[in-house]
Parts: structure tokens; sequence; C-alpha cells
């Protein structure tokens, strides 16, 4: 997704722009641009491909002069990558300068309307429309102008502008996209996320949609559409610039996987007191969790798979029927969902466009939303009626680990919640897997410990050219996640697979040496797995056997085997995906591939 830093203060920008925006290469770009205001001029700088080559056709910055300045990383949606495409885009009169993230669903008529006034476009995008707009509005007082012009597009923006007539300010303003005001000593800042500004100020503003920010070097005022000034909270972001740094990891992937048992432990350990489970997060009481008819599940791949996990330790736990979707699926199904029932959305950045469209089209039919979340303040966390943030800590790698690991906690934890508040559980079952679910981060740190087990196994298969993924139940659930994290980042074609389903067709895909890694970590239907591990060995398959430290079978039938601590079986996804999050880095790193940065993909599509 798009990037946008802005800066006003005593220092040259243009460096600081370049800085900002090399903190956000890892959301993804294919182009980027600078534009500042210098003695009431406006100089941009843009191009195509990394910022690098920005960076040398500004020498660092130093040939864009100017102490106000904002700055974009284009990830392409209208438009091809080219340097015309890139932003900053500039009004025809050169007064305005514009950076966008987001999509400006109504670009084409107000495109359409701008040309027969007499407007010329140089680009494809839709973001150039703004420029424009703001050109035809101004009467002198770009408050005024920014009103009319967010009245006027459609869609989902984070909009920072420089206006020459203005040399002292620059202005901002966000729809359903992200963007935070940055608070510094002389200094003020727009950023798409926190990791832009961290090395400048740890206080900033989150800002509600369409709240219009002017910000000067010595302060920041934030307006409504009225044209009335709005008090904000000052936050100060805990996490230290290290956090978003790799720490002398080759990638932050890897970094993000050893982070998780302090990432789990920072997200259960203050829900945890006396043995109790405390969710002072939520409003949801006892008679509001009676009441719940059914439970939708809403979010977009590897939340969704959480969510597939949700679904079988919700039911198997409080017998409250839930469904699992998509987002992208969910809300253009007109779905049936109303008042009695909970939509639990689940999120990292909190500004998935899907997940944030899904989460209003229930809202809209009266259902109750609690969300979760890693980012404060984002758009979903915003909207939600409940939040429960994952104190995962910034997320870099574009392949989420961390941030699965603890929205997985925070499902076990809101599950067993319910059921407690339910009379579901006895208290001996309640005591117990509060046990279990505290003990899950040192059981992800062992299971780390054996990641050169996995690196063996990773030499001995990222060549191939198909992976399966199979497993029944919470096995399938995380099937699903090992496949992916596979396919994100190592380009290989990987399927996940209900192992019961194979013999319905897709087993006639295996073949001599076809790769297939099965899950029976559950106890229950192990033997059941173990039948299609022979099913499939008796096609020619190689198998790595998935399974906990108990069920020592596996290596009587599985050519390699992986092992998990022993836990409740509710609990085993947490620690069976760590092995598969190794797999998938070891093979993706074997592979020569762009682990963090992921062809085609970005950390948060904020875009349909
Ligand atoms: C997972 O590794 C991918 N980065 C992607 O599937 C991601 O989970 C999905 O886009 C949802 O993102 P979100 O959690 O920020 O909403």
């Amino acid at each position: 997704m798009c990037g946008i830093v802005g800066y006003i203060g005593q220092k040259q920008a243009a460096p600081i722009l370049l800085d900002g925006l090399a903190k956000l290469e890892y959301r993804g770009y294919d182009s980027a641009g600078i534009a500042t205001l210098n003695d009431g001029k406006i100089d941009v700088a843009k191009a195509k491909g990394r910022l690098a080559v920005l960076s040398e056709l500004t020498d660092e910055g130093k040939n864009v002069p100017g102490t106000v300045g904002i700055g974009h990383t284009r990830w392409a949606t209208h438009g091809e990558p080219s340097d015309i495409n890139s932003h900053p885009h500039v009004s025809m009169d050169g007064r305005f300068s514009v950076v966008h993230n987001g999509i400006i669903e109504n670009y084409i008529s107000l495109k359409e309307k701008l040309i027969s006034k007499g407007f010329e476009f140089k680009s494809e995008t839709d973001t150039e429309v703004i420029a424009h707009l703001f050109e035809y509005y101004y009467n002198g007082d770009i408050i005024d102008a920014m009103i009319k012009v967010i009245n006027r597009v459609e869609g989902s923006y984070a909009i920072g502008v420089l206006c020459a007539d203005y040399p002292d300010q620059f202005v901002a303003v966000r729809k359903a996209s992200p963007m935070i005001i940055g608070l510094g000593e002389g200094e003020n800042f727009i950023a798409s996320d926190v990791t832009a500004i961290l090395n400048h100020t740890r206080n900033i503003y989150y800002l509600e949609d369409n709240e219009i920010v002017i910000l000067k070097s010595d302060g920041v005022k934030v307006y409504n559409t009225d044209k009335e000034e709005v008090e904000k909270e000052v936050f100060t972001v805990n996490w230290d610039v290290s956090a978003a740094e790799k720490g002398g990891y080759e990638h932050f992937m890897m970094k993000e996987i050893e982070e998780q048992p302090k990432a789990l432990r920072d997200t259960i350990s203050p829900r945890i007191k006396d043995g109790r489970i405390v969710l002072d997060d939520i409003s949801l009481t006892a008679a509001d969790i009676k009441a719940i008819k059914k439970i939708f599940i809403v979010a977009c791949g590897s939340a969704y798979h959480v969510g597939v996990v949700g679904k079988y330790a919700i039911e198997k736990m409080c017998r409250i029927p839930v469904e699992v979707q998509v987002a992208s699926e969910f809300r253009y199904c007109d779905p049936i969902v109303g008042k009695n029932d909970l939509v639990i959305v689940i999120s990292q950045s909190g500004e998935t466009a899907d997940t944030l469209a899904a989460l209003k089209e229930a809202k809209s039919k009266g259902a109750r939303i609690l969300s979760i979340v890693n980012v404060v303040g984002s758009a979903i966390a915003n909207a939600s009626d409940d939040v429960i943030y994952t104190w995962a800590g910034p997320e870099i790698a574009v392949a989420t680990t961390k941030a699965y690991s603890t929205q997985l906690a925070v499902m076990y934890l809101i599950s067993l919640y319910m059921a407690d508040k339910l009379g579901m559980v006895t208290s001996g079952q309640y005591k117990k897997l509060i046990e279990q679910i505290e003990a899950l981060p040192d059981q992800v740190a062992e299971i780390i410990k054996q990641k050169d087990k996995v690196q063996y196994l990773a030499s001995l298969f990222f060549n191939s050219q198909s992976i399966f993924f199979i497993g029944r139940n919470l096995d399938y659930a995380v099937s699903l996640e090992g496949s992916l994290k596979l396919k994100e980042i190592s380009y290989i074609h990987s399927e996940a697979y209900a192992a019961g389903e194979l013999k319905h067709g897709t087993i006639s895909l295996i073949e001599s040496g076809t790769l297939v890694v099965a899950l029976a970590t559950g106890r229950e239907l192990f033997d059941k797995t173990v039948s299609n591990v022979k099913e499939v060995k008796a096609r020619g398959a190689v198998v790595i056997g998935l399974t906990t430290e108990s069920q020592t079978y596996m290596s009587e039938v599985a050519d390699h085997v992986i092992t998990v601590p022993d836990t409740d079986e509710m609990l085993l996804p947490s620690l069976s995906v760590v092995p598969l999050q190794l797999f998938g880095y070891y093979v993706a790193s074997l592979k020569g591939c762009d682990i963090d940065k992921p062809r085609n993909l970005a950390k948060s599509v904020t875009v349909e």
C-alpha cells in the first residue's frame, strides 16, 4: 500500500521525507516522489522504481530545498507504475501539490467534469483529480477548498497538500486510509504509520475521518468540516525505535517469528489476573454473551485463518454457531446478520479495506462489532464497539507471523471468557486452560529453538513445484496458514486441503515426489489423518508429518516428522503454525526471494 510522509519545521524537508519513506518501504510500492515548498515555489521530484532512484535523482534530497514538504511511495492502483503516475501530483496552475493513499471511486466523473472546465490531465491516476479540484475550488482559503474537495470526492483517502500561497504550513485529511500526525519540537509531521517518524517524535494524534489538519512548525490545528476547531488527545507511542528496525536480523520476518514468545506474553499476561481472564477492553456483559444468537468472524488472509481456528474454538467451548467468512465475500453477500449477532473482525493493520467495509456492513444491520487489531487507533479499531488489541508491536514483514499468533491467543481468551460466562466450563477445566494458555510463549520459544531442523527440511524441498498442506479440524485451519506463508514469500504453488476431502478429486494431483505436509496434532482425528498420509504415500507422495511429541506413530508412516509440545487441543494451532512459518521462510530464503517485501503484495491492502 502507498506510504505518505509530510514535514514542516526548521530543517530541510527532503532528507527527512526520504528517510520517512524508507521506513514505509515495507508497505510495498513501485514508485516514489517528494515535493517541497521553497520561496513560494513548489519543487517536485518523482520516479518509478525504488527509493534509491529518487534519492539519486535528488542527490539525497539536496536539490529539492525547503523546510516544508510531502512525500509518497506509490503502490499502483489506477495507472501503471511510471514517473508521470507517481505522486506528488500538481495542479495546472502549479499552486497545489498532492500526495494520496486510497482510491477516489468517482474520479472518472470528476475527471470528465474538470476536463470540460478546461483542465488538462497528465497522468492516468485518480489522485490527479484531487490536485485539480483544489485549484477549481480554491478562493484564497485552503480550509474552504479542502472542505469542498472532500465533500466532492467519494472513496478512501489520506491526503497531504502543499499550497504555494501558504509557505508556513501544509494541510492533510484522511478517510478510511491510515494517517497519523506527529507532534515534534518546532516541527510536525504526517505519516501513514508511526514507523516513519519514530526517530523524530513519539507524540501523535490519531485522526477521525474527515478531520482537517493544518500543520505549522510551531503547532497543529484540527478542524471538522464545519470549520470548527477540534480538540485532540495526544497519544505517546511506546514502541521503541528498534522494534521497527531489523535489529541485526537479515529479514524482519525472522525477527518477528522470534519475537512471538514476547508478543504472546505481552498480549496474554495483561489479560490474566489471579488465574482469571480479565477483558477490561470490552463491554460485553454476561447477559450480552448469553443473548448472542450467532457469531460471525470476518477477516482477510491470515487473519481469516485465525477466524477458522476461532470457529472451532468458540463452537467447541461455547456451543454458539459461528460463521467465518472472508471479508471481501461477506461485504457483498447481503449477510443475514442482526442485533443479536456478534461480529468478530480481525485485522493486523486495522486498515484493510475489505475488512473495514465488512465491518460497516455488519454494523449497518445492527450487529455488535468486536475487533482484534494490532494497530492502535486504526480505522477498524475506531469503528468497532469493542476492540481487543494484540500487543505484537509493529509488524513490518508483509507475511504476518507474530500478529497471527497473538490474534490466535486473543481468540482463545475470548472463547474461554465467553464459555465461562455461559457456564460451559468447569472451574477445573478453566484453571487448566489458563495454565496452558500461559505456557504458550515458552512452548513457542522451544519450537523456535528447533528451527535448524525445519531449515534442513526446507533444503530438501525448496525446488518443489507444488506443495500440499493437509489436516482435519484445527489442523486444517492451520494448514491454510502454512500454505499461505509458503505461497506468499516463496512463490511456490501450494494448496491447503481438508485431509478427508482429498479423495474427492484433488488426490489425482498427487504423483511421485509430490510433497505433502500432513498436520496431525489433534488426538481424536490422528488415526484418520494417518490414513490420509498412507493414501498419498501410496501414490508416490513424500510426507512431512507435523504432530505432537506424544504421537510417535507418525514416524512410522511419514518420511519426515516435526513435533510440537503437547497441550490442549484447542491451543495446538499456536504451536503447529510456528514450524510452518519457519518452513515458508527458509524455502523462500533458499530461493533468494524478497522475503520481507514479496512481489505484488503489500502489508496493508487498503484498496478493494
Ligand atoms: C498474511 O501474511 C498477508 N500479509 C495477508 O494475508 C494479510 O493477513 C491480510 O491482507 C489481512 O491483513 P490485516 O490483518 O492487516 O487486515
